[in-house]
């Protein structure tokens, strides 16, 4: 069984075609993506609509190529994102998707975003066995608890503000950096001590929720530190801020992530998402799912950041746990949860 994957819920159009193994793997065929990212560098973050006619632009070329790549005609099933994502991003996936099934005559799958970005480390990992994942990138931040990819997957959490990634994002533009923001600090970082200034942990009190998250409040913090500095007329030491508030992600999401494998009584974190490229927050999950007998999987970072293929491995493991296809009449859910 031969499945594609059409992704389009933010800035990336991506198809991917997998060929679904018995014991639970998927193969890889094709993996195509074109990204709006230089595009939307010059807003300084993702316009929706900008994106939106990115997609409408790239959608038929990536899926020619794809197929190419394939040497896939005519896949046996299409599976598409129908959310959480921007909403006209998510409608040109779709709409494209409804028309390709109509002309092949072949199975439409709906595929919730966030079970890609676990589905798809069974790529390079092996089949998934009961885990946490921590899902971090520019538009989500999620603990996730998943038992089987083929049965519902359940939220233990998620960002009550900002995501992660949107706060490395804000925190770069207050420091002059640039978008992504991401990169930029992690590389600044390595020169700076992740000590050196305390910025505050977000929800991680007695009486808050285990596995929520918050970032505004450190990315005020992170602004009213270079506020004081210049007011005084300092330097802002760059690198040392750039790693205290990388630390203070790094730490929130790898604790809460740890406290989650504990409470559910699994043995494997899965990371996922364009921000867990950041090199404290893998080695702090390292680090701490070494000192607890934890194996750690992350997929190699192009599969981290969003692509077809993973909407592709995530629909087949549906597939074969039985899944119904969807009716031509599905529609998008820009709010979807997990
Ligand atoms: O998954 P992704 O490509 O797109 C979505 O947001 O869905 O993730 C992009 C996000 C951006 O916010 C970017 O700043 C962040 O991931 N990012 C990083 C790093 N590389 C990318 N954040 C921290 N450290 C990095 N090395
Ligand atoms: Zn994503």
């Amino acid at each position: 069984m031969k499945v594609m994957g059409i992704e389009s819920s933010c800035d990336e159009t991506g198809v991917g075609i997998v060929e679904w193994n018995d014991d639970g793997t998927t193969t890889l065929l094709a993996d195509e993506v074109a990204s709006s990212v230089d595009e939307q560098a010059r807003y300084g973050g993702v316009v929706p609509e900008v994106a939106s006619r990115a997609h409408l632009e790239a959608i038929v070329p990536t899926m020619r190529r794809a197929r190419e790549a394939a040497g896939v005609d005519r896949p046996d099933a299409i599976a598409v994102t129908i959310g959480p994502g921007l909403a006209g991003a998510l409608l040109v996936g779709v709409a494209a998707a409804k028309a390709y099934v109509a002309a092949w005559d072949v199975p439409l799958y709906a595929v919730n975003h966030l079970g890609g970005h676990v589905a798809v480390d069974t790529l390079e990992h092996g089949p998934m066995t009961p885990c946490v994942a921590l899902l971090v990138s520019g538009g989500h931040t999620h603990l996730l608890h998943v038992d089987e990819l083929s049965k519902p997957i359940r939220e233990l959490g998620t960002t009550v503000d900002d995501a992660a990634g949107e706060a490395f994002d804000k925190v770069a533009r207050l420091l002059g950096l640039g978008y992504p923001g991401g990169p930029v600090i992690d590389r600044l970082a390595r020169d700076g001590d992740p000590h050196a200034i305390e910025f505050p942990r977000g929800m991680t009190g007695p009486r808050d929720a285990p596995y929520d998250f918050s970032f505004s409040g450190l990315k005020t913090a992170v602004a009213r530190y270079v506020e004081s500095c210049e007011r005084a007329g300092r330097q802002v030491p760059v690198a040392d801020v750039a790693a205290s508030f990388q630390e203070a992600v790094a730490d929130v999401l790898t604790r809460k992530a740890m406290r989650a494998i504990d409470e559910t009584g699994v043995d494997t974190l899965v990371l996922g998402g364009g921000a867990t490229a950041n090199s404290r927050i893998r080695s702090l999950a390292q680090e701490r799912c070494d000192a607890a007998g934890v194996t750690l999987r992350v997929p190699k970072p192009r599969l981290c950041t969003d692509n077809g293929v993973m909407i592709a491995t995530y629909g087949a493991h549906l597939i074969a746990g039985g899944a119904q296809p969807s009716d031509l009449t599905v529609s998008t859910d820009p709010g979807l949860p997990v």
